[in-house]
Formats: structure tokens, sequence, C-alpha cells
């Protein structure tokens, strides 16, 4: 039996894919390499000493993807494929709802037709908008988001919540991600953001080896201890091991729709990654205050206990981990 990785050679499905390989589990990757490079697979294969199969495809292809339910024999899909820019998808709606909802309802109808019921959705803290209270739990209100982006995940809960509903054979698994940072302490595979980066931690890295000049700041007067904003880093081996959890949880106990907070729940501001980061490093990053970014948030960060309570899962990794395993993959790889 195999688990299905739509999406599996972009940056979080990757590490996953890594964490499943490293506990004996079979794996089959599809992707059609829109936001990710085909070397990707290589190196996954080198870190683990494991291979796997994979197809170049769009998911949104139903003939290809139920050639894939034919040839192996699936037992899960965590579903990774997706468009992610926040900015993008304000100036391509149509686009980002297309590859995020329709990709994903295609995915779950040929699931559906194989009596594939074993699903883990990658969803993201943006679902909760402005939160309703710090730290969130998953019971805390969502809505209000601010972007297609954010609400094609929003659409998708709901969808699965739905689906669920319908037919309670499935057993459905929604992780909201709050900051993913960091790579795999070989630097052999970690984020790989096209043109300049519009996530904090990717930019830093990048004003560090001199790519770019400086980080604008987006703002220093919330209402935050530093006045800049404040958000729950978490290193993606940490992440990636949360989907290992999350599969086991699913194989033992089944039969439910869960959602999981996957966070670290503690929150650090901008200033706070900017100085670990030099910390860490050693390397300067200068920085200048710049206008609020809009849709930006004062402070997001998780409430992580009903992952550690149901699925016996935390985030192990220091601020510092995630500085260094950043810095490791950008200078192992430009
Ligand atoms: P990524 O862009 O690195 O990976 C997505 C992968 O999907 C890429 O390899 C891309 O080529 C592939 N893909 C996209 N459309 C496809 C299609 N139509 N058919 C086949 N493959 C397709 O993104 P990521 O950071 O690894 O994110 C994975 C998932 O987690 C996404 O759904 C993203 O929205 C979600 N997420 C990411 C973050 C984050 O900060 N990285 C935070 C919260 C949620
Ligand atoms: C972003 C996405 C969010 C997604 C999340 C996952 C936006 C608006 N939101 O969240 O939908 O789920 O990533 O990782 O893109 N910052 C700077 N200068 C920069 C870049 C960022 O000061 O050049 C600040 C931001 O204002 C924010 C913090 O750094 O306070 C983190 O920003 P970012 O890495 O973009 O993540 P989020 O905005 O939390």
């Amino acid at each position: 039996m195999a688990i299905l990785l739509p999406g599996g050679a972009g940056y979080i499905g990757s590490h996953t894919a890594v964490e499943l390989l490293n506990e004996g589990k079979e794996i089959v990757i599809l992707d059609n390499f829109s936001n990710s490079k085909p070397e990707v697979l290589e190196r996954i294969k080198k870190i683990t000493g494991k291979d796997f199969k994979f197809y170049e495809m769009d998911y949104l292809d139903k003939q290809a993807l139920e050639k894939v339910f034919e040839e192996n024999e699936i037992d899960a899909v965590l579903n990774f494929a997706g468009y992610k820019a926040v900015g993008e998808s304000v100036q391509k709606p149509l686009e980002y709802y297309h590859n995020n909802i329709t990709g994903c309802l295609v995915l779950l109808e040929t699931m559906k037709k194989f009596n594939v019921k074993k699903f883990i959705f990658s969803s993201s803290a943006t679902v909760y908008g402005e939160p309703e209270k710090i730290p969130l739990t998953e019971e805390c209100r969502t809505g209000g988001t601010t972007n297609p982006y954010g609400t094609s995940k929003l659409f998708i809960e709901q969808i699965l919540k739905d689906l669920y509903k319908s037919d309670n054979t499935w057993d459905i698994c929604i992780l909201r991600y709050f900051n993913p940072v960091g790579s795999h302490e070989s630097g052999l595979i970690g984020e790989e953001p096209q043109g300049i980066p519009n996530n904090l931690m990717p930019y830093i890295a990048r004003v560090a080896a001199g790519t770019l000049k400086e980080l604008s700041v987006f703002g220093n007067d919330y209402n935050t201890p530093d006045g800049t904003g404040v958000r729950d880093y978490i290193h993606v081996v940490d992440l990636a091991k949360g989907h290992v959890c999350a599969l086991n949880k699913l194989d033992k106990e089944g039969q439910g729709i869960f959602i999981y907070n996957l966070g670290t729940g503690k929150g650090y501001s901008v200033l706070d990654m900017v100085k670990a980061f030099e910390k860490a490093t050693g390397k300067d990053v200068p920085y200048r205050i710049a206008p609020r970014r809009e849709g930006d948030i004062a402070t997001c960060y998780a409430d992580p206990k009903k992952a550690k309570e149901e699925l016996n899962w935390v985030a192990t990794k220091s601020l510092e981990d995630m500085c260094k395993d950043s810095w490791n993959y950008i200078e192992k790889n430009s």
C-alpha cells in the first residue's frame, strides 16, 4: 500500500516525503513542477537511500490521475499541490481557485471512485483571518480571509467537512500550518521561492547572502512588544513529522474529520527573527522600517495543545535550528 503525495516535489511535500520514507512507508509522488524542480526527487532518494515512483503530471488531469490509482495500490493521499503566493492570488483569482479548488475536487472524486478515503490536507493559519484570540485554538472562528489564496483554503476546509457529513467512512485530517521555515539539515532540499521572496525568512536569507540589499520591515507600530509583526515560525522538518503523526492517527483510529494547528506555540517578531538569524549565521541583515503591508495582522501564533494530546506531536526544533538550516540551504545551493 502506498501513500500518494500530489505536489510532493515542493517545499513541504519533499520534507514530508523524506519523513515518510524514513518511517518505512511506500510513497508515490506526482507533480507538474510549476513551483519545484526535478532534481528534488534525486535529493529525496539521496537523503533517505530509498526509491519511489514519480509521475510528472497535472493533478487536474483526471485521466492521468486515474491511471496513477490504477497502477498503484493507494491507501492515503496527502495533498500538497496548489499555488501559494498571496499577492499573486489577488492578481490571478481564477487561476488560484481553479488550481487549488478544482484540483482538490478532481483529486477527491478520483479517490472516491477508487474507494480511497484517507486524506490529509495542507491548510493554513490564514483561515483564522483576524485572530479571535491568541494563542489560536482549532475552535477559534475562521473566515474573513483577505485574498483568494486564503479563501481557497477556507473553501476546501468546508468542502471536506461537507464530504465527511455525506459519507462518514472518509478519514480526513486538516492541518493548519503556521509559518514554515528552515530546511532539511543535509541542505539538499529547501525552499525555492521564484523571484523576489514575499515571506520573511527567505527574504532575510537573501539579504544575508547579499543577493538583496536590505529587508523592509513592514510596520513597527503594531501592538506587539517591539512594534513589529509576531508570528509562529515552525521548522519544516517538525511540520513534516506532524504529517506522519496525522497519518498514524488516521491509520489507527480512522473514521472522522480532525483539525490540528501545526505550530510551536511561540511568537517571534520580525526584529527577533533578524537578530536570531544574525546570531545563528554570523551574517549581517541590514533593514529599514517600511509602511505596513496590506492584509497583515499584528500577532498570530498557535495553541498546539490539541496536536500534542491527540497526535502525540510537538515541534522540537529551535529558532536557531530554523535560521542555521535556512542558511545552510542557501549556502549549498547558490
Ligand atoms: P510549493 O509550491 O513548494 O509546493 C507545491 C507543489 O505543488 C509544487 O511542487 C508545485 O509544482 C506543485 N503543483 C502546483 N500545482 C500543481 C498541479 N496543478 N499539479 C501538480 N502539481 C502541482 O508549496 P509548499 O510550501 O510546499 O506548500 C504545500 C502546501 O501547503 C500548499 O497547499 C500550500 O498552500 C500549503 N501551505 C504552505 C505554507 C507555506 O508557508 N509554505 C503555509 C501554509 C500552507
Ligand atoms: C504568509 C501569508 C499567509 C500564509 C503564510 C504561511 C501573506 C500576506 N500571508 O503569512 O497567507 O499562510 O505566509 O507561511 O503573505 N515581513 C516583513 N518584511 C518582509 C516580509 C515579511 O516585515 O519582507 C513581516 C510581515 O509583515 C509579517 C512577518 O514578517 O509580520 C511574516 O511575514 P510572512 O513570512 O510573509 O508570513 P505571514 O504574513 O505570516
